[in-house]
C-alpha cells in the first residue's frame, strides 16, 4: 500500500491516541497529508498537523475543518474516530451522561461530516470511515449507552453512504473489537483486578489477544484508499472473530 494515498489529503478525529493516532501515522506513511482534531493534539508530532478542536462545539468543529483543508488545499478523506465510553446497565447512567456520550459519539460524527461535506464533494476520491464498535453488533454487558451510540454510528454510516454515493462519497466503518489503546488501558487500572480484566477481555476474543490499534489503522486505511471504490455502506470488522465465530470450548489439558 505504499504510496497508495499519494496526493490525498486526510482528517483524522481523535487522532492524538490509541486508534486515531495509529490510523493518521499509517495514512501519512502511505502518502496522504495528514491534519488531526482532538480536544488536545500536543502529543501530535510532524509530518502530522495538529487542530485543536472539541467535536461537541461546532464552532470550533468548523473552524478546524475550514483551516485544515485551507492548508491541506482540501479533503479527501474524513475518519470520523473520536469516541468516548460509558459502563452500566440501562438502568445506571444519568439523562445528562447519555446526552454526553450521544453528543461525541454520534453528534460528533454529524457536526465534522457536515463541515467537510463541500470539501468531500470537490475530491475525486472522497471517503469517509467512522469507527463504530463490536459494541454495534454484539450485546455485551455493562454497555447499554455506549452500545446504544454505536448502533447509532452504524446506521448513520448506512444512511451517509446511501445520501453521498451519487455524489462520488464513499462512506463505511469499522467495527474494533477490544484494542490495546490508552481507553482501555485506564479501563484495566479502574478495574478492581486489572491481570484477571486482562485475562477476560483477551479470553472473549476468539484470537486469544486484544485487537491493535495499528489492526484497525490498517483496515481504516484501506477503506479510505482508492483501492476499495467499490466499497461502500459496509462495517468491517477488526475484532479476532468476536463477532462471526462460535467456538467450542477449549479442551481442558
Ligand atoms: N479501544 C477499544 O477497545 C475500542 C473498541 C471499539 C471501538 N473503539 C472506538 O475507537 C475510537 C477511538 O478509541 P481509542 O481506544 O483509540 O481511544 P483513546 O482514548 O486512546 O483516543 C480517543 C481520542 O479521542 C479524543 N476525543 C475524545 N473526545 C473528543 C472530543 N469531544 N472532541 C475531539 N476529540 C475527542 C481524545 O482526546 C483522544 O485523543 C472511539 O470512537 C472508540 O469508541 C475503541
Amino acid at each position: 500500500m505504499t504510496s497508495t494515498l499519494a496526493g490525498l489529503t486526510a482528517l483524522v478525529t481523535g487522532g492524538a491516541s490509541g486508534i486515531g493516532l495509529a490510523t493518521a501515522e499509517l495514512l501519512s506513511e502511505y502518502g496522504a497529508d495528514v491534519a488531526v482534531l482532538d480536544l488536545d493534539p500536543a502529543a501530535v508530532r510532524a509530518p502530522l498537523r495538529g487542530f485543536t478542536a472539541d467535536v461537541t462545539d461546532d464552532d470550533s468543529v468548523r473552524s478546524a475543518v475550514e483551516e485544515t483543508a485551507r492548508q491541506l488545499g482540501g479533503i479527501d478523506i474524513l475518519v470520523n474516530n473520536a469516541g468516548t465510553g460509558a459502563a452500566g446497565t440501562v438502568a445506571d447512567n444519568p439523562d445528562e451522561e447519555w446526552a454526553r456520550v450521544l453528543d461525541v459519539n454520534v453528534l460528533g460524527i454529524v457536526r465534522v461530516t457536515r463541515a467537510a461535506l463541500p470539501y468531500l464533494r470537490r475530491s475525486a476520491h472522497a471517503a469517509v470511515v467512522n469507527t463504530c464498535s463490536i459494541a454495534a453488533t454484539a450485546g455485551l454487558p455493562q454497555r447499554a449507552l455506549y452500545s446504544a451510540s454505536k448502533g447509532a454510528v452504524l446506521s448513520l454510516t448506512l444512511a451517509m453512504a446511501a445520501d453521498h454515493v451519487r455524489e462520488g462519497i464513499r462512506v463505511n466503518c469499522v467495527n474494533p473489537g477490544t484494542v490495546d489503546t490508552p481507553w482501555v488501558g485506564r479501563l484495566l487500572d479502574a478495574a478492581a483486578d486489572p491481570v484477571a480484566e486482562r485475562a477476560a477481555l483477551n479470553g472473549r476474543q476468539p484470537t486469544g489477544r486484544l485487537v491493535t490499534a495499528q489492526e484497525v489503522a490498517a483496515a481504516i486505511a484501506y477503506l479510505a484508499s482508492p483501492a476499495a471504490g467499490s466499497t461502500t455502506g459496509t462495517a468491517l470488522a477488526v475484532d479476532g472473530g468476536m463477532a462471526g465465530l462460535r467456538l467450542r470450548p477449549e479442551p481442558q489439558a
